[in-house]
């Protein structure tokens, strides 16, 4: 790579308090934009009559129920209360001062076991988190999203981490991403030591179609899917890696977030300052921003 190292600044090494949450990648315009966007239509679908009661699974910061109750705000609907689920405690208390302004509960638990009656949900969401449930998790989470949603509600769920989501040309960014961050690594003294490295099932990525046949066979029909490319700029790169599931996973958890995150995020700086950038990973230029598409899966199904 002919652009210069980039080396990781001793405040990026030495973060062990900072959680590489999701919160830096959900609160940027693009990513806002773009799930509004999808989030519109999907409501704009229901066929369930408002008040509406909504569900949103994996809520990670609350970014997907704080832009249902905006977008029902305008378009005339009122969503009674939106009950957010998470495993991750951190991210459900950042969710509840996000959301602070609007009727909601919060519930720590895994998806795949949601802690609600049957039968009690308008329209149920899952923002960006779908692909880190494993094969068969996928199946009961939706059995289960299934479950708890009335008879006509609807499930939305979108993901750009499927297989389809790289954009042809744009391969070799990926790989010089996961090279230069390994690089950087290598450089660190102390050296980190290497973590055993399992990759989880979830880190599997699975086709639109098998999402489609998942949510076939859990009972939902009227399936709608949808394939977008995204334009992500370097910002929206550097607060991916940020995120410590993202970096981790590109690893191969052989490293720990503190690790992984600014690795990645550097790496990712390099490649953007690259001279050549444009032609080793089919990169585009927009308003002046250089951009790295990705596509981005979203879907719709109801319950009959
Ligand atoms: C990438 S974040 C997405 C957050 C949010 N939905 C959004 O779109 O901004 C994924 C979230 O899924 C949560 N998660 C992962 N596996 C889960 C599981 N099995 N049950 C519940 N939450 C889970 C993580 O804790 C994380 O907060």
């Amino acid at each position: 790579m002919s652009a210069s190292v980039a080396v990781l600044s001793p405040e990026e090494v030495a973060l062990p308090a900072r959680s590489f949450s999701f919160e830096w990648f959900s609160s940027l315009p693009a990513y806002r934009a773009a799930n509004r966007e999808q989030l519109e239509l999907f409501l704009q679908d229901l066929k369930l009559p408002s008040p509406w009661q909504g569900i949103d699974v994996a809520c990670g910061v609350g970014l997907m129920g704080e832009l249902c109750h905006e977008i029902a705000g305008r378009i005339g609907a009122l969503i009674q209360r939106t009950i957010c689920i998470d495993l991750d405690r951190q991210a459900l208390d950042i969710a509840r001062e996000k959301l602070a302004r609007y009727p909601a509960n919060f519930l720590q638990s895994l998806g795949q076991r949601l802690p609600l009656r049957d039968n009690v949900g308008s329209y149920l969401v899952l923002g960006n988190g779908i692909h880190m449930f494993g094969q068969q998790e996928k199946m009961v989470l939706f059995r289960e999203a299934s479950r708890v949603l009335r008879s006509g509600a609807s499930m939305f769920f979108n993901s750009a981490f499927y297989q389809g989501t790289m954009v042809e040309g744009t391969e070799r960014f990926y790989l010089d991403n996961v090279r230069a961050a390994l690089r950087q690594i290598m450089r660190l003294r102390p050296r980190p030591a290497e973590m055993e490295g399992v990759k989880p099932e979830a880190a599997q990525h699975i086709s639109a179609q098998e999402y489609i046949e998942f949510a076939r066979q859990a009972g939902f029909t009227d399936i709608q899917h949808h394939e977008v490319e995204v334009m992500l700029d370097q910002e929206l790169w550097e607060a991916i890696c940020d995120y410590g599931p993202f970096a981790r996973g590109a690893l191969h958890y052989r490293y720990p977030a503190e690790i992984a995150c600014p690795a990645m995020r550097s790496a990712i700086r390099q490649i953007f300052s690259d001279p050549d950038w444009k032609d080793k990973y089919s990169g585009v230029e927009l308003d002046g921003r250089k951009i790295i598409p990705r596509r981005w899966l979203w879907v719709m199904a109801r319950k009959p």
